[in-house]
């Protein structure tokens, strides 16, 4: 049984373009293997809190000397964790924002990538001290943005800070390689034109044919 955990950061409902892809692969997913599990996490209707001074103490602080405070303040991080823990495929639909992430992604990617749950510390590995915990996660990510050329070798790739960004930080969620990170962006949004729709068209086409090959892989 494999678990796809599905985040939606879009702030817009029916009209989101990246929910929209989200759906699309949840339901081509589902035509293959209905027993699967999906867990549904909505930061943009439900943005997580930013941290806060006393966060930080509390996840800094060893479990058994945690005051009830901080063990409230950190209970949601708790659970957005586990369900990072429990997924097998971790589905993000994300729009940029500003070139990047938007701030209700930041904050739960903020939550998540936790000292001594998703990642440990160690001067002892010199340099480069941070280790992920977990590991053997896909990461999904479908996008939209307004503008253009934003992928590889595109005009805007230099501005892209919302893909970039995202790779970076899944690798302390147990996103292991680039090989398995796998993105579908559809762009030209603002342009409303037939550059636009056939945008939309290839991501919805490509989001068939990554099914299929992930479900192979399962
Ligand atoms: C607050 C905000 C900031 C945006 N910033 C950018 C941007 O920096 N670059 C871009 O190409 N599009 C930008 N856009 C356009 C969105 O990326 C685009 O409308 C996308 O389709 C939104 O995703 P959604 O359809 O899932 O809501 C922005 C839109 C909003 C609302």
């Amino acid at each position: 049984m494999t678990t796809i955990l599905k985040i939606d950061a879009s702030a817009r409902g029916d009209r989101s373009l990246t929910r929209k892809l989200s759906s699309h692969f949840v339901q081509q997913w589902m035509e293959h293997r209905p027993e699967d599990v999906v867990v549904e996490r909505d930061v943009g209707r439900n943005p997580p809190p930013p941290v806060t001074e006393d966060w930080i103490a509390g996840v800094f602080t060893p479990p058994h000397d945690r005051s009830e405070e901080q063990n409230d303040l950190i209970a949601l991080s708790d659970i957005l964790i586990a369900e990072v823990a429990a997924a097998d495929i971790i589905l993000i639909s994300t729009p940029m924002y500003n070139y990047g992430m938007p701030s209700s992604l930041k904050a739960w990617f903020d939550q998540v990538i936790r000292i001594n749950e998703t990642f440990s510390f160690d001067l002892g590995r010199g340099d480069y001290p941070l280790a992920p915990i977990l590991s053997g996660k896909i990461l999904v990510i479908l996008t939209s943005s307004g503008e253009f050329g934003f992928a590889t070798g595109g005009a805007r790739e230099h501005m892209n800070h919302l893909v970039p960004h995202i790779k970076t930080c899944s690798f302390y969620l147990g996103v292991e390689s680039d090989d398995c990170i796998h993105h579908i962006g559809i762009e030209y949004q603002e342009f409303r034109d037939d550059r636009h729709q056939r945008s939309v068209d290839d991501a919805n086409n490509g989001v068939v044919v990554l099914v299929e090959r992930l479900v192979n892989m399962a």
